[in-house]
């Protein structure tokens, strides 16, 4: 089984480049079978979950061709089955973007529940109460989410939570449906931006996306597409937290800085010093780091993805902070396995973190729990005395393209190891 080995204590230093944004390659690839033209996607990241999607889009019919290791050309004319049911469209979450695509070109849809990081309860009712409020029918059966409708007609949808994945669905059957769709209360993620451009450069006509109310006029069809994903938020903000955290002093390349802001202001308050340079930021912690409160909130607030990083960084921070976590009910997991590295956290009622800052983590053998908690705790090994060997790692590869190999252009003592004999040359090496 594959682990990272970590030998913690290096500030980082250096520059990193971050790649595409996952959570908006996933809807932009699944939207990209709306049209019989092709459609050419650059800047997808090479991350598993995205290896998932577009070999589950293979098995439907899509012609799906790799340019280059972050291209893609895709051609969803011959799609020869509406039934998305196999082993990798369980795997994901973002697979159920699908059930929107297909939904809206093909007025049919059966794709399995998605699957994803166990983070807590992952509901799909505003998905299919926006469905629904387009004239679609809706069942659950056998594990699928079967979906089909004579005609989609545009509708005015209030959603009672502000869901990425559900205005994104609900965008995606909307921009085929007669008349005009409004989304209201919707999600205003830069991912969901990002795919509102996307279909906008297909032919379709969205209005709002980035503010709460998405205004959408349906058109006939979709047109091919050329067109380049957004940076990754999450990405570029856990290489901000690793310079925290190591004490380091790091250039964060190829950035959106305005999709930063929530984290560069946490930064500040814990008081590393940080720049905006064009579409770079840099993080320098030269100084202790102090503690604070967050709670995670939709965007513009600080990103639940980043929760675990924070933490992380407020566990070797002077004073008690707070974190609360309001997206997901079950964020936490990984504190049992920073209190093995010696942090002194306690959950309360599940959503609420308390953390009395200690000096240092001490490494330990820890397990991934999921995709950013697993690169949190990846961070806390770097920062850690000692050796930290972390489980599980395969959920790390979700999300993160390259992550143990940009995390050593920044000096980190860090190295992928498949057995038991390799942990010992790696301590042998790093002494
Ligand atoms: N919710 C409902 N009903 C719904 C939809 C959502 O109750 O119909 C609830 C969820 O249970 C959750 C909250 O609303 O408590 C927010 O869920 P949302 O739909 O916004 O999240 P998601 O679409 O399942 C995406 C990202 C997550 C990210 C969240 C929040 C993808 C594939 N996933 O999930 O990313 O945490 O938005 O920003 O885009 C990750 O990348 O590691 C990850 C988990």
């Amino acid at each position: 089984m594959e682990q990272y080995a970590i030998k913690g204590g290096n500030p980082l230093v250096g520059e990193v480049e971050i790649g595409g944004a996952k959570n908006a390659a996933l809807p932009i690839l699944a939207a990209s079978v709306m049209t019989d033209d092709t459609v050419y996607i650059d800047n997808i990241p090479d991350v598993w979950d995205i290896r998932v999607l577009l070999k589950a889009m293979e098995n439907i019919g899509v012609m799906v061709r790799r340019e280059n290791r972050h291209k893609v050309t895709i051609n969803g004319a011959n799609i020869n089955s509406l039934v998305a049911d196999d082993e990798y469209i369980r795997r994901i979450r973002g697979s159920y973007y699908l059930i929107g695509a297909m939904l809206g070109k093909y007025h049919y849809a059966e794709v399995a529940l998605p699957g994803g990081c166990d983070i807590g309860c992952r509901a799909i009712d505003q998905h299919i109460k926006g469905f629904r409020a387009l004239g679609a029918e809706v069942c659950i059966e056998h594990g699928l989410v079967k979906t089909q409708a004579e005609r989609l007609v545009g509708n005015h949808i209030y959603m009672d939570i502000s869901s990425v994945g559900a205005t994104i669905n609900v965008m995606m059957a909307a921009v085929l449906a007669e008349g005009r769709t409004i989304i209201e209360n919707a999600a205003k993620e830069p991912h969901v931006v990002d795919l509102a451009n996307f279909l906008n450069s297909m032919g379709a006509d969205i209005k709002g996306a980035g503010t709460d109310v998405i205004r959408i006029r349906g058109v006939e069809k979709l047109h091919g597409s050329d067109y380049t994903i957004i940076q990754d938020q999450i990405e570029a903000g856990t290489y901000m937290f690793a310079a925290a955290v190591t004490k380091g002093d790091v250039v964060v390349k190829n950035v959106i800085p305005k999709h930063l802001e929530s984290i560069s202001a946490k930064l500040l308050e814990i008081g590393c010093e940080v720049k905006e340079i064009d579409d770079c930021v840099r993080v320098v912690a030269s100084k202790p780091l102090m503690h604070t409160h967050v709670k995670t909130l939709p965007y513009p607030g600080f990103p639940t993805d980043m929760q675990a990083q924070i933490t992380v960084a407020l566990g070797i921070s002077k004073g008690t902070s707070i974190v609360t976590e309001s997206i997901f009910e079950n964020r936490f997991k990984y504190v049992d396995e920073l209190i093995k590295m010696g942090a002194n956290i306690k959950v309360e009622g599940g959503d609420t973190a308390i953390i009395d800052g200690v000096e240092k983590y001490t490494g330990a053998s820890i397990s991934a729990p999921d995709l950013r908690a697993g690169a949190a705790l990846v961070l806390a090994g770097l920062a850690a005395d000692g050796i930290t060997v972390v489980d599980n790692i395969h959920y790390i590869a979700r999300g993160y393209e390259d992550f143990h190999q940009k995390l050593r252009t920044l000096g980190a003592q860090i190295e992928l190891v498949n057995s038991e004999r390799e942990l010992q040359k790696f301590r042998l090496k790093v002494g």
